[in-house]
């Protein structure tokens, strides 16, 4: 036997004693590559034997190995590369997915700017490249920095990367401003994808599933020599940090990076009406197999650098730029079987079992069905054949059932009435007008342990505690093992080590081992732990998987109260009826009535508060949320804002004074300090008066905002 005898030949005898060899060899290639940052082998040759191993695995269940390094923690190599805060946090995009869309695209834009329905309003149009953002930070003409979007906040620095790459300059030409972030996406061409691939079957690699892969791939080497052989291209299309603006709209921002020696997407135009943008999409789609790389849709902006600034951002994207995705792409497979799955609120979700098939480059097997009646709305059965759909990156669905090639046997689904995890009673909520909620729950609330387990993935998940090296997966070991059933035993995970039996894919070598001998990937993730003991309150806030808390409202949130423990405290207090402040927080903008319920409900759970004193107690020390502007006039104050304004619109007067510091609020009480009033003012302008209020005219807020 050799490594090259086929594994469908393998005997059950030489396939253990393969896997063993594998374990051991990928075990020493694993210490070369991440304790000494010298690898022993090309990333293709890595693939090659890890592809081998789940071979083999695949083949022989019950062979698999406890130190199999098919389950080892941090497999990529993140965490080699260090950490850069962003200056100017990288956004992502809106979707438009219809001329509709795109409509009401120019329209919000024109009612927030207060523009005439005919007033001109420039807009560019240019290709959504499919690939990954980078930011380039020069400082005095010198590339200094270049880093990956990570979550938009903190990237990675992959500078000695970015500099292997033909399309990015060095050094900037004189003249240009000290402090330069030019940001845009690295990508790979259809035709340098192919002959990366066709290498990497002829070294028995592993291919790439698409072009955008085998770009991350290639620009997330620890090797730079392993990135310089690959052949990665760059677009710019906009801009982070700058210590002046040279243009003051986007067409002549793209005119100048041109100029400073960058690539700027040939089809980028400019464009005085909606239409235009359509039939440029349309253009650019019916071009798109010929263009020789991956674009996903279209991105539209305001051209005008003011309205932009004007504009500003909701949550992570700007209201200056959407993307028009193209339609997705399509194929047809069998839907093998419905499975249920159960989620943090306790929503059972169908999922989609279904023969694996590409759609757009990706291979899908799972789908998600979403709900009881989307799956009786469409008509499907298992074992039909059907249509699915992956649009971006948006999650695969299934579209509808083939009904002419519908199997005689094919089988009707029955939802299930009792949770199949927990087995409690899964019933439907009824509003009050008797309807029924699409969403059928698991009645068994913290005792269901796979609702326990789900809010504890989201407890690690990006937007929230983002722990390096302990995702979903590492959340299933050792919740499997007995480790950590809530957030805050994460954070005692290390104290208790010793004194439990860990899970062995934790060990280097088999369980008998003492933590002396633990894998470098362990220790690394107590490192990580540790450093997520200080983490954004708003963060923290979202992590806790609270109903109708999602990341906006979290910061929101953090905002608001500035702490934890104030956060619980006022939360129980409204549960126990103060009723002045809930009219004190139902007044804050963004904070509803189904909002301030899920908060009483989380917090009158006595175990919910346990835990989040827990967290505190094992020294989580969640940070405030700086106030966004701490030296304008407004700052901490609360403001309400009433009457028609001319100026500017209600939504950008809101929207200015949130970035200067200030809560903005509907309704006046005791507490507000400011109060907008515009023409036509009524009762609030009488209560503030009432109240002692300061009264501001839209001159005055204007002058204000303006500072
Ligand atoms: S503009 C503040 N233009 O799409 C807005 N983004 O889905 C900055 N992308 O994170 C983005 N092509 O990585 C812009 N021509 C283009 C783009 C583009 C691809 C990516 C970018 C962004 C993502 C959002």
């Amino acid at each position: 036997m050799s490594a090259e005898t086929p594994v469908e030949t393998l005997t059950e005898q030489q396939a253990q004693a393969e896997l063993q060899r594998l374990a051991k060899d990928m075990a020493a290639h694993d210490a070369a590559y991440y304790q000494d940052d010298a690898p022993t082998l090309s990333d293709g040759e890595y693939d090659a034997l890890r592809q081998r191993n789940e071979q083999i695995e695949n083949r022989f269940p019950n062979l698999k190995r406890a130190d199999s390094p098919s389950d080892k923690v941090g497999a990529t190599p993140s965490g080699a590369f260090g950490k850069v805060e962003h200056s100017v946090a990288m956004l992502s995009l809106g979707n438009a997915f219809t001329p509709e869309d795109v409509q009401e695209f120019d329209t919000r834009v024109r009612r927030f700017l207060n523009l005439e329905p005919d007033a001109e309003l420039a807009l560019t149009s240019e290709p959504k490249i499919d690939g990954l953002s980078a930011s380039l930070r020069y400082e005095k003409g010198v590339l200094v920095r270049g880093a990956t979007r990570g979550d938009g906040r903190v990237g990675e620095d992959i500078t000695a990367n970015l500099k292997t790459l033909p399309d990015i300059p060095h050094r900037l030409p004189e003249g240009v401003p000290d402090v330069v972030e030019i940001r845009g996406e690295v990508y790979m061409s259809g035709a340098n994808f192919a002959a990366l691939n066709a290498r990497q079957i002829a070294a028995k690699a592993k291919p790439f599933a698409n072009p955008r892969n085998a770009a991350a791939g290639s620009l997330r080497q620890l090797d730079t020599k392993i990135t310089a052989a690959r052949p990665l291209s760059f677009f710019a299309y906009t801009w982070g940090e700058m210590s002046y603006l040279p243009a003051d709209t986007q067409r002549g921002m793209m005119a100048c990076f041109e100029a400073w020696g960058f690539r700027v997407n040939p089809a980028f135009i400019g464009v005085t009406h909606p239409d235009g943008l359509l039939a440029h999409w349309a253009d650019i789609e019916a071009q798109r197999a010929s263009l020789g790389y991956d674009i996903d849709g279209m991105v539209y902006k305001v051209d005008r650098l003011d309205y932009q600034a004007r504009l500003g951002f909701v949550s992570r994207a700007p209201r200056w730029a959407i993307a028009h995705k193209f339609p997705a792409e399509q194929a047809s497979t069998q839907l093998n079987a419905i499975e249920i799955q159960v989620g943090r609120t306790g929503a059972l979700t169908p999922v989609a079992k279904l023969e694996p098939v590409t759609v757009g480059g990706v291979v899908v097997s799972n789908a998600t069905l979403h709900n009881g009646d989307e799956i009786a709305r469409k008509d499907l059965r298992i074992g039909d054949n059907v249509v699915v759909q992956r649009a971006g990156d948006v999650i695969p669905q299934v579209v509808k059932p083939v009904l002419q090639a519908r199997p005689e046997n094919s089988l009707e689904f029955v939802f299930p009435t009792h949770c199949p995890e927990c087995g409690s009673a899964a019933v439907r909520d009824v509003d009050e007008d008797g309807k029924a909620d699409v969403v059928t729950r698991c009645t068994g609330g913290l005792t269901c342990p796979a609702q326990a387990r789900e809010r504890l993935k989201h407890f690690v998940s990006r937007a929230a505690l983002d722990i390096d090296g302990l995702g979903q997966k590492q959340i299933d070991e050792f919740w499997q093992a007995n480790m950590v059933q809530a957030p805050q035993d994460i954070f005692t995970l290390q104290t208790r080590f010793e004194d439990n039996p860990p899970p062995k894919w934790l060990y280097a070598n088999g369980p008998k081992d003492k933590l002396g001998t633990l894998k470098e990937s362990v220790k690394k993730l107590f490192k990580a732990i540790e450093a997520r003991k200080t983490v954004d309150l708003d963060r923290l806030i979202f992590g806790l998987g609270i109903r109708h808390v999602g990341e906006t409202t979290a910061r929101g949130l953090a905002r608001h109260f500035g702490s934890l423990e104030k956060m619980m405290q006022d939360v129980r207090d409204m549960g126990r009826g103060d009723g002045a402040l809930r009219a004190d927080l139902e007044a804050v903008d963004g904070f509803g009535e189904t909002l301030l319920d899920s908060l009483v409900a989380f917090f009158g759970e006595e175990k919910n508060c346990e835990s989040v004193q827990a967290l505190l107690t094992a020294g989580v020390r969640p940070t405030p949320l700086e106030a966004v502007a701490q030296d304008t006039p407004v700052a901490g104050k609360t403001i309400v804002f009433t009457g028609t304004l001319v100026q500017m619109t209600r939504a950008e007067a809101k929207a200015r004074a949130e970035t200067m510091g200030a809560k903005v609020v509907g309704s006046i009480s005791a507490k507000t300090d400011f109060l907008v009033a515009g023409a036509e003012a009524g009762s609030k302008l009488t209560k503030a008066q009432g109240l002692g209020v300061t009264i501001l005219s839209e001159d005055e807020w204007v002058a204000l905002a303006s500072l």
